[in-house]
Parts: C-alpha cells; sequence; structure tokens
C-alpha cells in the first residue's frame, strides 16, 4: 500500500478485500466491459510514439492496450493505489514482453509525476474515488504536456445504469435497510453529476472540456459472468455486509433472477450510462 495518500480508507479499500476480488474476476471484468473499453479507447486515440498514463489502471487491461498502441518508441505508465492489482498488471505487461511499461504504486494525488511528460491521460473507472478530486487532477495535469489529451469514462447517476440498478433493487427487499449514501463521498457514481465534474477539471486548470452521455451495452457472455462481477466486485459487496446468510441467499438469490431476466443470451440486455470525458491540458 502506497505511504503517501490523503484517503487511507480508499487504499485501505483497493488493497483488501475488493483489490482481491478485481484480480480473481480480471477476465470476467475485461469481458464485461468490452464495450466501455472500444468506446473509451477509441476516443483516446493514442498514437506511435505517444506517452501515455493510465490512471487507476488497476489489472492493466488497458494499460496493456496502449502499450501496444504506442509501440517500443512510445510509453505507458500506470499508476495505481492497489498493490494486488497492480502486481497482475506488471505480471501481464512481463508476459507480454512489453519494454515500455512502467507501474507506480501510489496515490494520483501525490504521485511525483514528471512534468509535461504525457501526451495522453487515460482512466477507466479509477478517477472517481479521490478524497480532495481538485489537487487530484492538478496534480496529474502538471505530468501532461501542454495540449495534453485527458480521455475518461466514470459512471452517471444509478438509475441510468440498469446492469446496476436493476440487481440492486431487486436485492434491497432481502437486506437490513442502508444508511443513505454521501453522493460526494469518494465512489463509483461521485462523478455522476456534470456540472461537479465540469467544475473539478475547470479548477484544476483543464480547458476545452467536453462531457458526453453514453450508453454501452454490457458484453458479458451471460448472466454468470455478470453475477461474478455483481455480487463480488461491483456495489453489492458492500450491501451485503451487515446481512444474516439467510437475508445473503436471499438477495444473491433475487439478484440473480432480475439478471437472467434483463439479460438476454449473448449477455448484452442491459446497458451501464457513462459519461465520455475529454479535455486538454
Ligand atoms: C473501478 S477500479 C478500475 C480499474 C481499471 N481501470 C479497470 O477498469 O479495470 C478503480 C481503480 O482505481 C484505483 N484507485 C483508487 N483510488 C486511487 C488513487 N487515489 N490513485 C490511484 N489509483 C486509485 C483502484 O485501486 C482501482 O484499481
Amino acid at each position: 500500500m502506497p505511504e503517501i495518500t490523503p484517503n487511507p480508507r480508499g487504499a485501505e479499500f483497493w488493497n483488501s478485500t475488493m483489490g482481491h476480488a478485481w484480480v480473481s474476476q480480471q477476465a470476467v471484468i475485461s469481458d464485461v466491459f468490452t464495450s466501455v473499453t472500444n468506446v473509451s479507447l477509441d476516443a483516446a486515440s493514442a498514437k506511435r510514439g505517444e506517452h501515455v498514463v493510465d490512471i487507476g489502471c488497476g489489472t492493466g487491461d488497458t494499460l496493456l492496450a496502449f502499450a501496444k498502441a504506442v509501440g517500443p518508441s512510445g510509453a505507458a505508465l500506470g499508476v495505481d493505489i492497489s498493490a494486488p492489482m497492480l502486481d497482475l498488471a506488471k505480471h501481464r505487461a512481463a508476459e507480454a514482453d512489453f519494454g515500455n511499461v512502467t507501474c507506480a504504486l501510489a496515490d494520483a494525488t501525490s504521485y511525483p509525476f514528471e512534468p509535461r511528460w504525457a501526451d495522453l491521460v487515460y482512466s477507466r473507472f479509477g478517477l472517481m474515488f479521490f478524497g480532495d478530486p481538485a489537487k487530484a487532477f492538478a496534480n496529474i495535469r502538471s505530468g501532461m504536456k501542454a495540449d495534453g489529451r485527458l480521455v475518461f469514462v466514470c459512471f452517471r447517476t444509478m438509475p441510468e445504469s440498469p446492469w446496476f440498478c436493476v440487481p440492486i433493487e431487486a436485492a434491497r427487499p432481502h437486506l437490513p435497510p442502508q444508511p443513505p449514501a454521501d453522493p460526494l463521498a469518494p465512489g463509483m457514481f461521485s462523478f455522476a453529476h456534470e456540472e461537479r465534474v465540469r467544475g473539478i477539471l475547470t479548477t484544476a486548470g483543464f480547458r476545452e472540456i467536453a462531457i458526453k452521455p453514453t450508453d454501452v451495452p454490457i458484453h458479458g457472455k451471460d448472466v454468470t459472468q455478470s453475477m461474478a462481477f455483481i455480487t463480488q466486485a461491483g456495489p453489492l459487496p458492500a450491501l451485503l455486509e451487515n446481512a444474516s446468510d439467510e437475508q445473503r441467499h436471499r438477495a444473491i438469490e433475487a439478484v440473480r433472477n432480475a439478471l437472467a431476466a434483463g439479460i438476454g443470451a449473448d449477455g448484452r440486455g442491459l446497458h451501464v450510462g457513462l459519461w465520455l470525458v475529454s479535455a486538454l491540458a
């Protein structure tokens, strides 16, 4: 775990059960997010020879895609706060023989980026967890070339992502009541509102900010893949925390039934609602 982080609770979260779940479910997550990856990598449009930073690169899906796209004359740096996830990213980069990949175990809020190094900073769902987002984005921007591109995806509100809210609403009646969540606290939906994202990026000095609503189908192979994600690496584990075994069992059955009803045989019946965000440094 990084020693310096302004968000020790977030670091603990991604270095414990959740980080290990993302490691064990790496192949599932990679499948499930195929369409998210395609849409966001198209927007990022990495070119040969470029320097790319992938923030919250996790187990390395997109980091490896950048390593391939920029080629040996370019470089891809992954920054992540989770030691287990970053270890898998490093292992995958070594296995693929990518000599142009570097991984840094750090909070992106305080990581000492090489000034004006990056042509492109990208993230697939890795930027919504900062304790101080404006400070984090200003630090990230300090490592970007003048006119460097920022491209990332984050979630809109939960109701705009049926792939999340359909199973969660099915589980809720079987579980103890939950305290209301703070919508601004670091977490999956903390960038749900466009004005907040725009305000953070503007404060951090970014310009030409474009925030585009984009719905993408989930491309998991089947209900089993969606179940694996939702019950282990998605939002359900937090809801199941204080449940009895009986409540847990009923909730998981309800989730399975809701997903089976919502997802077709090709796994594409439900979608997630994203913001596809781009800006210049
Ligand atoms: C939802 S996961 C996404 C992982 C990866 N981008 C993917 O799509 O598979 C969020 C990632 O952000 C990382 N993260 C959270 N807070 C961070 C921070 N302050 N600095 C760097 N990485 C962070 C987590 O460790 C985790 O890998």
